[in-house]
């Protein structure tokens, strides 16, 4: 029988539920400004949302990192933010400041023809298209999108710090029918990208966490579990990575529980090793290395990473960190890591 490409990815295999050996790895944020070729890019492009919006930018941008390092897979260079954009609500990234966007319009005057969307999302189905044609077979290809609430939280939420968000978008009367109509647009969005070429997809819901457990089921389960059910009806086979940041245990079982994804991700905080152990045989596992102990590189580096591989040595795992790269990481210290990981976990 011949191998479908799909099955020579060991980061897809992972998410199988198999034991890789080496354990695959690719890092949140793998692509950005630590690079000096995204900074030169980005000068040239003239800013973010250009790079977001230009496929082959977007593409180039995809594969810088795997030009320098033997990443396990790409992630596909878009923003979260792209949602909110194509709904009509205007979005800008601005320099050491984050985020902006436009105010609110109410729910009902955000953009609801599917297939206006659509095409204001193409740029990243055209970006994850020149990637796979570019990218070894070996190679998994990763798209992504924000969770409804993460993605709430930005569009009710208005300026300020990520609790003001929060409080403001807990407060806001459109909170539930806001919900309903992202939990549509984000699984049509992964079903897409995975049409597209992606292998497995990540929903980040970055702002879940300091959520009463009430909250957490209303603004985190529900819409999650609902977008799962969407996607799968779209793509039956979704292999799908949830990360619920800053969820507590109770919460990150709970997660597991009722959303059926394939794989979660575990914030830097998480202990790793009684994750490993509760969550043996039913999902796996991601994460979970200290973005700051990249940044230090070293031995300290080293000894941060054989921890964790020997925490999940006989668990379906993927090694990554516990929330994204840093501006400030040298790029040899993400040579070192991916070379750690590959060799300590070695057949
Ligand atoms: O992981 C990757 O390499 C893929 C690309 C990616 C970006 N953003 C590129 C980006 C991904 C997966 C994201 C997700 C994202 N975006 C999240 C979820 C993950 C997380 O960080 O919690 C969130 C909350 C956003 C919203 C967003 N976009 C923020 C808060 C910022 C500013 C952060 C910063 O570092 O300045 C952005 C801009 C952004 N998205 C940058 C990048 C590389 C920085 C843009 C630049 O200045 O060049």
């Amino acid at each position: 029988m011949k191998m479908t490409p799909e099955l020579t990815r060991s980061l897809v295999q992972a998410l199988n539920q198999k034991i890789m050996c080496p354990t695959p790895v690719w890092l949140m944020r793998q692509a950005g400004r630590y690079l000096p070729e995204y900074r030169a890019l980005r000068a040239k492009a003239g800013d973010f949302w250009t790079m977001c919006t230009t496929p082959e930018l977007a593409a180039e941008v995809t594969l810088q990192p795997l030009r320098r390092f033997d990443l396990d897979a790409a992630i596909v260079f878009s923003d979260i933010l792209t949602i909110p954009a194509a709904l009509g609500q205007a979005v800008r990234i601005e320099d050491g400041i984050g985020p902006r966007l436009a105010e609110f319009p109410c729910v009902d005057r955000l953009e609801n023809d599917p297939s206006r969307r659509q095409n204001a999302l193409r740029p990243v189905y055209d970006a994850l298209r020149i990637v796979r044609a570019a990218l070894s077979p070996e190679k998994t290809l990763i798209g992504f999108a924000g969770a409804p609430w993460t993605l709430a939280t930005y569009m009710l939420g208005g300026n300020g710090t990520p609790d003001e968000r929060k409080m403001r978008a807990k407060a806001s009367p459109d909170l539930q029918e806001l919900l309903i109509l992202l939990t549509d647009a984000v699984a049509t969005h992964l079903a897409s990208q995975i049409r597209a070429g992606a292998d497995v997809v990540q929903l980040f819901d970055s702002w879940a966490g300091e959520l009463r457990d009430d909250e957490f089921e209303a603004f985190v389960i529900r819409p999650t579990s609902s977008a799962m059910t969407t996607l799968r009806r779209q793509v039956a086979d979704a292999r799908v990575i949830g990360f619920p940041r800053g969820a507590t245990p109770e919460q990150y079982r709970r997660y597991v529980q009722a959303t059926a994804v394939n794989g979660i991700s575990l914030h830097t905080e998480a202990d790793i090793g009684n994750a490993a152990r509760e969550f043996s045989g039913s999902v796996t596992l991601q994460g979970n290395l200290d973005p700051v102990v990249l940044v230090k590189g070293g031995d300290a580096l080293n000894v941060a990473i054989d921890a964790i591989l020997s925490a999940t040595r006989d668990l379906p795992f993927i090694f990554n960190l516990g929330h994204g790269v840093v501006p400030e990481t040298p790029p040899e210290h993400v040579d070192q890591l991916v070379r750690r990981v590959h060799q300590m976990s070695a057949p």
